[in-house]
């Protein structure tokens, strides 16, 4: 990894542990101007009122995604899902749920302080069927061929190595596994500069792929079936999207 995504990474996990910091501490992670910069289109207005009242509610302050990953992903009892950048574990909760005692949601996060209040929100969940993973998207730590669906809400585009996400992706899914995830896309008119022009990169903005990208990047680690559905849009010709894609091979 070269210096600058190392340090784009840190400023990643950084922005992310204060934010984790100030909902312990009673607050909100979305919408505020401090420590993340959301607004309306990211967060827990994004769920359904049944969803939000069955968490516990810092569960749901916690909230920075962009969508929600879980009503697009269609769970089935005793499945095993995993939850890419899983922050306060909203989508793990609600996961777990829907795949029942017979099956198990993983979250995946590097951000300790993010790890520790989906713990505390599991715990006030009184949900068992969860672990939570302190590792990086880009490096899975989870072996081949075991997970049914892969999740995530607006963490993708804060990787600084798109394809060693869809890669890992794409190894931990089981033959005839599937994706169904919520991220920011942009336009594919949009060079670069004009994404970053925008919103900022922690802010989920900058760092979004556009739909051919993103597009082609599931296509080169193996994925078929590629749909890529915006769903509202948070900037100037950059969307919130639902992306879903299948591992072949059932
Ligand atoms: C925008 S928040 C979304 C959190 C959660 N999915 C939600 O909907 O509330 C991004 C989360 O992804 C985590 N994250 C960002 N980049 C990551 C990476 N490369 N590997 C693991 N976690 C990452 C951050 O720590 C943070 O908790």
């Amino acid at each position: 990894m070269s210096e600058s995504s190392t340090d784009l990474r840190e400023v990643v996990r950084q922005r992310y542990a204060a934010a984790a910091v100030k909902v312990t501490d009673g607050g909100t992670a979305c919408c505020g101007p401090q420590p993340i910069e959301t607004d309306e289109n990211f967060g827990s207005t994004l769920y359904a009122a049944d969803d939000r009242e069955a968490l516990p509610a810092e569960a749901v302050a916690a909230s920075l995604g962009c969508g929600n990953p879980t009503a697009v992903a269609e769970l089935n009892e005793g499945e095993r899902v995993l939850d890419l950048g899983s922050g306060g574990g909203i989508d793990v909760l609600l996961s777990a749920r829907r795949v029942g005692p017979t099956g198990k949601a993983y979250g995946l996060d590097m951000t300790e302080e993010m790890l520790a209040l989906a713990l505390a929100n599991t715990a006030k969940a009184g949900v068992t069927n969860v672990e939570f993973l302190k590792g990086d998207i880009e490096a899975i730590p989870l072996p081949a061929g075991t997970i049914d669906v892969v999740i995530s809400n607006c963490v993708i585009n804060l990787s600084t190595d798109k394809p060693a996400v869809f890669a890992e992706t794409f190894r931990v899914l089981k033959p005839g596994g599937r994706i169904g995830v919520s991220d920011v896309v942009s336009d594919d008119d949009l060079t670069p500069g004009q994404r970053a022009e925008r919103g900022s990169y922690v802010g989920c903005i900058a760092g979004a792929l556009s739909f051919t990208e993103y597009r082609e990047g599931l296509e080169a680690a193996g994925f078929t079936g590629v749909e890529i559905t915006p769903t509202h849009e948070v900037a100037d010709g950059m969307h919130s999207a639902i992306v879903r894609a299948v591992k072949p091979g059932r």
